[in-house]
């Protein structure tokens, strides 16, 4: 096991190039089972979430190779239905594997998926959009069998915006037999990135990032390819450690039009932001402020992925901060730990009450998840003395290697193996 080793109280000064976007990467990845030609996808970040899709790909038949930062997917041989249960409960976005094993086999048995403890994360949804086009599904012991000789296209109607839920929607209609149209679909701008993909692979997509996407499904979609967007998550990461340190860091291969929420809470609290093409830059000297309160929701909404990374750049800031978390119920499981370095929140529910201190301290702590752990990291930054965080296997999953990111950043960060 890693641990990372963290010297607070020096200010950020450096550079980063912004990976490419883990929530962009994993649905890529499922989709590419649909075609049946060689995939490249360009800009491929290195996480472990991405080595295990690559896993069930490997084991559902791909051959999958890399080359530089890209990494190419052949689906031409014959795809197997089936996931094992040890590779579904490594995280949450196996489930999209769902819809495409369904269309390109006309079956799929998986069990539940794993991934991110972050309160109840049902997929009735999931399931509401493939029995809408047609699918016979089952569900005994937490395992999910769905059948249909082809899908046929329909209107879903999703009640809310579920990513998963759009993604596997969108995965099963690109081969249904006819049109579909999805409404209430989620808007993130990682949809744009899975509409693009499917459009170079033949299908016929539109309105991705509207809220109301059309499919025309297709007899057969060839192999494809895309360069992946940058990770707006890992960007506002970044961008809240130097809040929290002070100090100016700038972010290149950057994409500010898919962050505006962020960086107009990071300006309230008292930080030049300017942005370029592909390009931010975030500078703190002065006193750090409340951004006020931050209600996350889906986007363009203010994102929850970035909630505990504010939450941690807020911890000194000069006043009271609310965050309401509206995306998932228990989302507050970093606070403790937190509150172990000297911070003062009070967090009941969906609600959590930040009241600025002067000084927080280094202490031996724990992530608990993906991006509580990166807010864990960004806490240390600004505290006095070293602090010890453990459980970087969840944080793993989402940052490509975070001691190097931070320390190109200015940070005085380790990584130790235990
Ligand atoms: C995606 O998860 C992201 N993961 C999450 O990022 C992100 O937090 C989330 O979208 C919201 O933006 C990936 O893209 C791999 P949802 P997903 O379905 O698809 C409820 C990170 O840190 N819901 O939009 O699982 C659900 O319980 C991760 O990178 C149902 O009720 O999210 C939740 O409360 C964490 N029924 C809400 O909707 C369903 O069938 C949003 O979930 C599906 C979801």
């Amino acid at each position: 096991m890693s641990i990372l080793k963290i010297t607070g109280g020096r200010r950020l000064d450096g550079s980063l190039r912004v990976q490419g976007a883990k929530n962009s990467t994993l649905p890529l990845l499922a989709a590419s089972v649909l075609t049946e030609g060689l995939s490249v996808f360009r800009n491929c970040p290195r996480l472990t979430d991405v080595a295990a899709t690559v896993r069930i790909l490997r084991h559902v038949g791909c051959r999958v190779y890399e080359e530089g930062d890209a990494l190419y997917v052949d689906a031409s041989g014959p795809i197997s239905p089936e996931v094992p249960d040890a590779l579904m409960r490594q995280m949450r976005s196996s489930v999209i594997f769902l819809g495409a094993l369904l269309s390109r086999c006309g079956e799929a048995s998986l069990c539940l998926p794993g991934g991110c403890e972050l309160g109840p994360r049902p997929v009735d949804l999931h399931l509401l959009a493939l029995r809408t086009l047609g699918a016979e599904v089952t569900e005994a012991g937490g395992r999910l069998c769905c059948r249909a000789a082809r899908l046929k296209g329909g209107r879903i109607d999703l009640p809310s915006p579920s990513v998963g839920a759009t993604e596997n929607a969108m995965l099963a209609a690109v081969l249904a037999e006819g049109s579909t149209v999805i409404t209430g679909a989620a808007r993130e701008p990682e949809l744009l990135d899975l509409q693009d993909y499917l459009r170079s692979c033949g299908a016929l997509v539109t309105g991705a990032g509207s809220g109301v996407i059309r499919i025309c499904g297709a007899e057969k979609l060839r192999g494809g390819e895309k360069r992946i967007l940058p990770d707006r998550i890992a960007a506002a990461t970044w961008l809240a450690a130097c809040a929290a340190a002070g100090g100016r860091v700038r972010l290149y291969d950057a994409c500010p039009q898919h962050m505006a929420p962020v960086l107009h809470a990071l300006r309230r609290m008292g930080c030049a932001v300017s942005t370029g093409e592909n390009l931010i830059v975030l500078e703190r000297r002065g006193d750090l402020l409340s951004p006020g309160p931050i209600v996350t929701r889906p986007h363009p909404g203010f994102p929850t992925d970035a909630q505990p990374p504010l939450m941690a750049a807020s911890l000194k800031a000069a006043g009271t901060t609310v965050m309401i978390e509206t995306v998932f119920e228990s989302r507050y499981r970093h606070v403790p730990a937190l509150r172990s370095m000297g911070a003062d929140i009070s967090a009941a529910g969906k609600t959590a009450v930040i009241r600025g201190v002067k000084t927080l301290h280094g202490g031996d702590v724990t992530a608990s998840d993906l991006r509580g752990g990166a807010a864990l990291a960004i806490a240390a930054l600004s505290a006095e003395g070293e602090t010890v965080l453990r459980g970087m296997e969840h944080v793993d999953r989402g940052y490509e290697d975070m001691a190097e990111a931070l320390t190109a950043l200015g940070g005085e960060v380790s990584l130790r193996k235990e």
